[in-house]
C-alpha cells in the first residue's frame, strides 16, 4: 500500500510575532518543515504533500525539496480543513500519515512504529507531558479506550488535568480517513476545522483507534512560540551531541554546543564551549577545538588544535597543525600537515605548505606557499590592485620578515629572504636577500619640534 506524508504547514503561526512564516524558521540547520520533511522521507513515503498558504509557496520551493507536493490553503481554517485541502490528491488506495509541519523533533522510529500497526484503524501518537498546557488531551472511556481529542482551548476543567497529549501525528488508510474527515465541523471555541475531532467521529463510526506513545515526550513538541523555538533547537542539539559522544567525541558541556550541520569526526577529539560547526565538517581523530571556534564546511586532519576564537570557512586543514587562538581561514583555502597559524592572521584561498609559520598579525590572500615559509608578524600580500585580485607564489623555506609587503602579482624563489620592512614589488630569485626598503640615516644638526609656549 503506498505511502501519502501530508505535512501541515499552512497555519499563521501568530505566536512567533514574525515576518517569516513560522515553520520555515530555523532548528540548527534548517526550517523545522524540512525536519519533518526528512522524517517523511526516512518512512519511504511514496509522496509527500505539504499544505501551505499562497504567499508561502516562494520560500516554500527555496526549501531545496523536490518531488514535494506543494497543497494551497487559500485561509487557515484548521488542522482538519488542512488535511481536506490535500485529499483529493491522495489516492483511495493509500496509506495516509498526517504530521504537524511544527514538531520538528519527531523521531523515525516513532513514525515506523505508526506505520506498523496497519491503516485499518486510526493511528495517534501521544505523550505523557509533565506540563501538558496548549496541547489537545486524549480522553480515554473507563475501559482506557480513547473516545476523543479535546483541544486545551475546549477542555474542561478536568480535562485539561489529563496529561496525555496529542502530538499532531495521525495515520489511518484514505479509505478510513475521508468519510471521518467530512463530517467534520467547526462548532468550537476556535471556530475551526480540527482534524482531532476525526478521533472521536472514529469511535462512533466503529473505528478502531490506536495510539503509539513517543519514547521520549520532547519529541512531541510543537513549536508555537520563540520560546518553544528555542527549546526545539536545544532538544535537537543535545540528540546530536550525544551522538558523537556516543562516537568517541568529548564535549566540554553538550549544552553549549551548535551543532547546525553534517558532522563527522573521529575518536577523541575534543570540542570546548560555545563551538559552531556548520554545513560539513569533517574532524580528523584527536583534533581539538577551543572554546567559541566557528567552523563552516571545513575538514580537519588528526590531531590539529583550533584554539579558542577561530573562525574556518570552506578550508581544508591538514594534521598536526596549530590554528588560532583568533585565527581567520577563509574559503579556498588550503592548509597542510603541521601548518601553524597563530593570532590575527587571515588567509583567503591560498595554499600553505607543509610547516608554514604565520603566527601573529599577517594577511595571506591569493598566495601559495611552500613548505617550511615563515611568515613574519605584520607580512601583507598586496593581492588587489583595486580593480582585480592578483597571485603571489612563494617557494621552499622562504623567510618573510617581519611588515613585509608583498605586491602582486609577485613570485618569490625558494631559500629567498625578504628583510623586515620590505616593500617588495618585483620577483625575487631563490635563495637571495631581497631589501626593498629606504635606507637608514642619522641627521644630527636638526631642531626638533617646539612646543608653542602658552601667552
Ligand atoms: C495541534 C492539535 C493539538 C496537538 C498539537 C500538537 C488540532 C486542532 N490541534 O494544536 O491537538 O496537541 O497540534 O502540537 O489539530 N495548520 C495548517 N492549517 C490550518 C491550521 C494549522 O496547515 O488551518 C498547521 C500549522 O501550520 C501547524 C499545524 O497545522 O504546523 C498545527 O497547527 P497549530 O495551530 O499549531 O495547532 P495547535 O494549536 O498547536
Ligand atoms: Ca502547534
Amino acid at each position: 500500500m503506498p505511502l501519502e506524508v501530508v505535512v501541515l504547514a499552512a497555519g499563521h503561526g501568530k505566536r512567533m510575532r514574525s515576518r517569516t512564516p513560522k515553520v520555515f524558521h530555523n532548528v540548527l540547520d534548517k526550517p523545522m518543515l524540512a525536519h519533518v520533511i526528512e522524517v517523511a522521507r526516512q518512512a519511504q513515503a511514496d509522496r509527500i504533500h505539504t499544505v501551505v498558504r499562497p504567499q508561502m509557496l516562494e520560500l516554500a520551493r527555496q526549501l531545496s525539496a523536490d518531488g514535494i507536493n506543494w497543497v494551497l490553503q487559500e485561509e487557515p481554517k484548521g488542522t482538519g480543513h488542512a488535511v481536506l485541502q490535500a485529499m483529493p490528491d491522495i489516492s483511495q488506495d493509500s496509506h495516509v500519515l498526517v504530521l504537524n509541519g511544527d514538531a520538528p523533533l519527531i523521531m523515525h522510529e516513532t513514525v515506523a512504529s505508526i506505520l506498523a500497526k496497519g491503516s485499518n484503524s486510526l493511528v495517534v501518537v501521544t505523550a505523557e507531558l509533565q506540563d501538558p498546557s496548549g496541547y489537545g488531551r486524549i480522553v480515554r472511556d473507563h475501559e482506557g479506550l480513547v473516545c476523543g481529542i479535546v483541544e486545551d482551548r475546549d477542555a474542561s476543567f478536568s480535562q485539561r488535568k489529563v496529561r496525555e497529549v496529542n502530538s499532531g501525528a495521525i495515520a489511518a488508510s484514505a479509505r478510513v480517513l475521508q468519510p471521518l474527515l467530512d463530517q467534520l465541523n467547526c462548532s468550537n471555541a476556535q471556530g475551526e476545522y480540527y482534524l482531532t475531532d476525526i478521533v472521536g467521529l472514529a469511535k462512533q463510526a466503529g473505528v478502531k483507534v490506536q495510539t503509539v506513545m513517543a519514547k521520549d515526550p520532547e519529541e512531541v513538541l510543537g513549536v508555537n512560540d520563540r520560546i518553544q523555538l528555542a527549546q526545539a533547537e536545544r532538544i535537537l542539539a543535545r540528540r546530536r551531541a550525544e551522538s558523537l559522544m556516543k562516537q568517541g567525541v568529548t564535549l566540554k558541556d553538550p549544552s553549549r554546543f551548535d551543532p547546525r550541520g553534517k558532522i563527522n569526526a573521529g575518536i577523541d577529539c575534543s570540542i570546548d564551549v560555545d563551538v559552531v560547526l556548520e554545513g560539513d565538517v569533517t574532524l580528523g581523530e584527536g583534533v581539538s577545538i577551543g572554546p567559541g571556534c566557528v567552523l563552516r564546511d571545513v575538514e580537519v586532519g588528526d590531531r590539529t588544535v583550533l584554539r579558542e576564537y577561530s573562525v574556518i570557512e570552506s578550508a581544508k586543514i591538514g594534521s598536526d597543525c596549530s590554528i588560532g587562538p583568533i585565527a581567520r581561514i577563509r574559503p579556498g583555502s588550503v592548509l597542510e600537515d603541521e601548518v601553524s597559524v597563530g593570532n590575527f592572521v587571515e588567509v583567503k584561498a591560498s595554499k600553505l605548505g607543509r610547516g608554514v609559520r604565520a603566527n601573529h598579525l599577517a594577511y595571506i590572500g591569493d598566495a601559495e606557499l611552500g613548505s617550511d615559509v615563515n611568515v613574519g608578524a605584520g607580512a601583507i600580500t598586496c593581492n588587489f590592485d583595486g580593480a582585480s585580485k592578483h597571485r603571489t607564489v612563494i617557494g621552499d623555506n622562504v623567510f618573510i620578515g617581519t611588515n613585509c609587503t608583498m605586491v602582486a602579482p609577485l613570485s618569490v624563489g625558494s631559500g629567498a629572504f625578504l628583510a623586515a620592512g620590505s616593500t617588495i614589488t618585483t620577483d625575487v630569485s631563490g635563495e637571495v636577500l631581497a631589501v626593498g626598503r629606504a635606507r637608514q640615516r642619522e641627521i644630527s644638526r636638526w631642531t626638533p619640534p617646539q612646543r608653542r609656549k602658552k601667552t
